[in-house]
């Protein structure tokens, strides 16, 4: 295996403390990630792309609101005639924007079926060709062929599969290029700069799929991507009186890429990934959780921006720290920023979750520190989906 848990190795997109926390893992969970196999070592997320339908507008949202800073552009003025991009960076995150600039332009289509959304999940390897080989050869559907990409700061080679609903991997080697993101775009110098909001990485990216298809896709991440299912949820975890999910979590062999993939559960009434799917007409990413050291100064920023949170009743705070044990942070600003906290056998994690940040009620982000725990909130979950069926509520949606 060339890539494991344990690995010193500290890649240009990989914070220490990512490697520290990868070096902490328990031998239970190197073991169940080491019978992951080795054929697709992957080294990070490069980059996640969302099809909108007004990039240069969603670009500002995404500085004012979150904090990502200016990168990289493509567009007319760059000689790209059908599509406008804007790359935005918070540390080691990368958010790709893009629009169509024509009528007849295919990415049309996904905007009209979907809304705005997540069209790729770009993972960064030594070796885009053998990722594709690999992969197609256990059965991947081909999105790209390997291609490759030049300009005057080296060359990319980017090849893709298809995922769940209209969603892709592509993955993309750049061990030969020293430019601002890949070519084709220039630096994008703004003279609007908001300040970060303390993001550092994606923690995680989460999939809806259709009633009775999330083992179909483990299956695929197992088969077609060498990923281990390092847990598993059902509908006596994740249920309230209304309504309820399945989910099983998913990690490539480093640890450095988890996928949790949610399917709906028979409930009283319509359960949140239903929803989702009825809105985005189909499967898609659910939320991008992105990791933060300090999460109440990275909330209490964000809220400050504008961004809206889902709120538990001040109830959740009564016994808290009974339930979780003792934690560093103060309980006053957590319980008034409404930021939720859970324990595992490794530490405990703190976590908060955004409003849908498009009019249809589809994808939204987590914000989450981890001190320890390598799990994702089970215990809040059912405090966490009441908020959700409130909202549902006031949506007529539930
Ligand atoms: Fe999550």
């Amino acid at each position: 295996m060339t890539e494991l848990w344990g690995t010193s190795r500290v890649e240009p997109g990989m914070t220490k403390d990512r490697t520290m926390a990868i070096e902490s893992a328990t031998p239970d969970l190197k073991k169940i990630v080491a019978g992951a196999a080795d054929f697709l070592p992957l080294l990070g997320t490069d980059y996640v792309e969302l099809y909108v339908g007004n990039a240069k507008q969603a670009a500002h949202f995404y500085k004012t609101a979150f904090g990502f800073q200016s990168l990289a552009y493509a567009g007319l003025e760059t000689g790209v005639k059908d599509r406008t991009s804007y790359v935005l960076v918070q540390d080691k995150i990368r958010l790709v924007l893009t629009t169509p600039l024509t009528q007849e332009h295919p990415i049309n289509d996904h905007l009209r079926k979907h809304g705005d959304g997540v069209k790729v999940i770009a993972l960064w390897v030594d070796d885009a060709r053998s990722a594709f080989a690999e992969t197609t050869k256990r059965g991947a559907v081909p999105y790209m062929e390997p291609t490759v990409e030049k300009d005057a700061d080296g060359e990319v080679v980017k090849s893709g599969i298809k995922l769940y609903g209209d969603t892709v991997h592509i993955f993309i080697e750049r061990k030969n290029y020293h430019g601002t993101f890949l070519p084709g775009f220039r630096p994008w110098k703004s003279a609007y700069n908001p300040p970060p909001a303390g993001l550092k990485y994606v923690d995680h990216m989460v999939a809806n799929v259709g009633w009775n298809q999330m083992n179909k896709w483990v299956k695929f991440y197992e088969e077609v991507m060498g990923f281990a299912n390092v847990l598993s949820f059902d509908d006596k975890d994740i249920s309230t009186e209304y309504s309820a999910l399945m989910s099983k979590v998913m990690s490539n062999g480093n640890g450095r890429i988890k996928f949790p993939i949610n399917e709906p559960a028979e409930g009283k009434k319509k359960s949140q990934v239903e929803e989702y799917l009825d809105f985005y007409n189909g499967e898609g990413v659910q939320h991008i959780a992105i990791a933060t050291d300090d999460i109440v100064k990275s909330v209490r920023d964000l809220m400050a921006r504008g961004v809206e949170f889902l709120k538990v009743p001040s109830s959740y705070y009564v016994g808290l720290l009974d339930r979780v044990g003792p934690i560093d942070e103060d309980l006053a600003p957590l319980a008034e920023l409404g930021i939720l906290v859970d324990r595992d056998d490794e530490g405990y994690l703190l976590q908060l979750f955004t409003k849908p940040v498009e009019d249809r009620p589809t994808m939204f982000f987590e914000i989450i520190q981890r001190k320890g725990a390598k799990s994702f909130g089970k215990g809040n979950f059912k405090a966490l989906f009441e908020a959700i069926e409130r909202e549902q509520e006031n949506r007529g949606t539930l």
